[in-house]
């Protein structure tokens, strides 16, 4: 499996997802069995916060023997003015093999892809994608449930906003499951049914039957914008509550992909409970950026 760059799940080919996911399972089982990266740097560029994402790239890259520069946005020179592409040439041109990118801009992947020779992986760009999230939430899922077509899955939260929802969709669609989107009605686009989803506004339906439901991170600054209800009519309509986790089918699982923002989408004894993979997602991250870093090298 070669990768020129990854930027995007949509557009990607189920064979190519699935040989993505071979590759992880096979770095699990047996580790890193070559250095692909030996005598390389992998740049991790971040414009936006972050603590799984980049200490997962940062090791993952560390494990395929490639020396690894953090760079994170506060502190340097893009606070004095500099661009986003100078930035990016600037670091390029001390030779990394590997970009990392998060960009609060919906695009700015691709953007960079477009001006320089090396591979770049998108990090999460605005409310576009964030693929590495897609491909590993869906490994996890697949791990646990087997083969992904039929399967029922919900994501419930801001859908409109999250990258990390439409990486999943992409994602989970691309692998035969059937997909439900749920929110509050401003934070469902309707046109994300095009790409195969079924779109519910009533939380206790779209959940109803679900072998899994990926909660998604509350935006706070959506409630200023006046898009969604207070907190705790939010958590009553939208939340992984106890008592809704309860009525969920015995061998459902709840996923999220972290920060978590508990007592409001995802109750903290759900979080941290028998059916939570919230752990197990951040533990299979290594092992896909791993994947997708041999296969950019
Ligand atoms: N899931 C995720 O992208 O987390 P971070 O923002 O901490 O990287």
């Amino acid at each position: 499996m070669k990768l020129r760059h990854l930027l995007a799940i949509e557009g990607m080919r189920r064979e190519e997802i699935e040989a993505l996911f071979s590759a992880a399972a096979r770095l699990r089982q047996a580790g890193p069995t070559a250095k692909p990266l030996a005598g390389q740097t992998v740049a991790n560029l971040f414009f936006e916060p972050s603590t799984r994402t980049r200490a997962s790239f940062e090791l993952a890259a560390q494990a395929l023997g490639a020396q690894v520069l953090n760079w994170s946005a506060q502190g340097s020179s893009t606070t004095k003015g500099e661009t986003l592409l100078d930035t990016v040439r600037n670091i390029v041109a001390m030779g990394p093999k590997v970009v990392v990118i998060r960009h609060p801009l919906s695009g700015a992947a691709a953007f960079v892809a477009e001006h320089v020779q090396c591979a770049v992986v998108n990090a999460g760009d605005g409310q576009h994608e964030h693929p590495s999230q897609g491909l590993l939430d869906g490994f996890t899922l697949h791990n646990r449930l087997g083969a992904l077509s039929g399967k029922r899955i919900a994501i419930v939260g801001d859908i409109r906003h999250s990258r990390v929802a439409r990486s999943n969709l992409h994602c989970l669609t691309a692998l035969g499951a059937e997909v439900v989107l749920c929110g509050p009605p401003p934070l469902l686009p309707a046109g994300l049914a095009a790409c195969g989803a079924r779109v519910i506004c009533d939380m206790d339906q779209a959940i109803e039957g679900a072998d899994a439901v990926m909660m998604l991170r509350i935006q706070k600054e959506r409630q200023a914008q006046g898009l969604l209800p207070k907190p705790e009519e939010y958590r009553r309509r939208w939340g992984m509550t106890q008592a809704r986790a309860a009525k969920l089918k015995e061998t459902a699982l709840v996923m999220h992909p972290g920060p978590i923002n508990r007592g409001l989408e995802l109750d903290g004894e759900v979080a941290d409970g028998p059916r939570s993979l919230v752990l197990e997602q951040v533990r299979n991250g290594l092992v896909m950026r791993q994947a997708i870093l041999e296969a950019c090298a």
